[in-house]
């Protein structure tokens, strides 16, 4: 296992992925599971931010108490499945600043096409954390993760609920200082670059799409 990634095997994490991969799951169960386990997840990724301490009267002593550190998170969605990662996440930490980057998978090439982004500012002093559910090819992935560092970003994490071998391989080879946070890796992906055996398109899945 690469070191920058890791896998949240949480026993809810774990069976709230089982009932999204059941493919009788219907839209509205899957997105509310979705919105539970971006919160474990955001629970995760979140291990690790700065904290400083800040003093409180308590009803009997005063006390330097552990807040945390420096500007609001920053959650980057992208689009259209990372935003089923957002809403769970802001039940955790409400105040996150939140910027959507807009990219296509082309279905011939499988490549990433940009077609709207939109970041908080001051990247540069904030822990950034861009969501996606599936991490496949991670063409995507490295292209959103490429564009927030070029808005000044330097503390970033990608968080998913699941991920191939093959995504996690381009994102250590693309972004070697970002670490990948997820709730599982599977076996592979297929011909048209979809994860096996995975839960299908996360999507359509959340929206009740085809
Ligand atoms: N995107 C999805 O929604 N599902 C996959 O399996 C791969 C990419």
């Amino acid at each position: 296992m690469p070191e920058h990634l890791t896998v949240v095997e949480h026993p809810l994490v774990q069976h709230k992925l089982t009932l999204m991969r059941d493919a009788d799951t219907p839209t509205g169960l899957f997105r509310q599971l979705l919105r539970e386990i971006s919160t474990l997840l955001a629970y995760e990724v979140t291990r690790d931010l700065p904290v400083t301490t800040r003093q409180v009267h308590t009803p009997l002593k005063p006390m330097d108490a552990p807040v945390l550190d420096g500007r609001k998170l920053a959650l980057v969605s992208i689009l259209r499945a990372g935003n089923g990662l957002l809403d769970g996440m802001l039940d955790l930490v409400p105040s996150a600043r939140v910027g959507f980057v807009g990219l296509y998978r082309d279905e011939e090439t499988l490549e990433p096409v940009q077609y709207y982004c939109k970041l908080p500012e001051a990247l540069s002093e904030r822990r950034v954390i861009v969501v996606d559910p599936m991490l496949a090819t991670g063409n995507s992935s490295a292209a959103a993760i490429a564009l927030v560092k070029d808005a000044g970003a330097i503390d970033i994490r990608f968080l998913c609920l699941l991920a191939a071998p093959e995504g996690v391989q381009r994102m250590a080879d693309a972004h070697p200082d970002v670490p990948v946070v997820t709730a599982a890796v599977d076996e592979r992906l297929n011909e048209r670059g979809y994860i096996v055996p995975g839960l299908g398109d996360a999507g359509d899945r959340m929206y009740g799409t085809r």
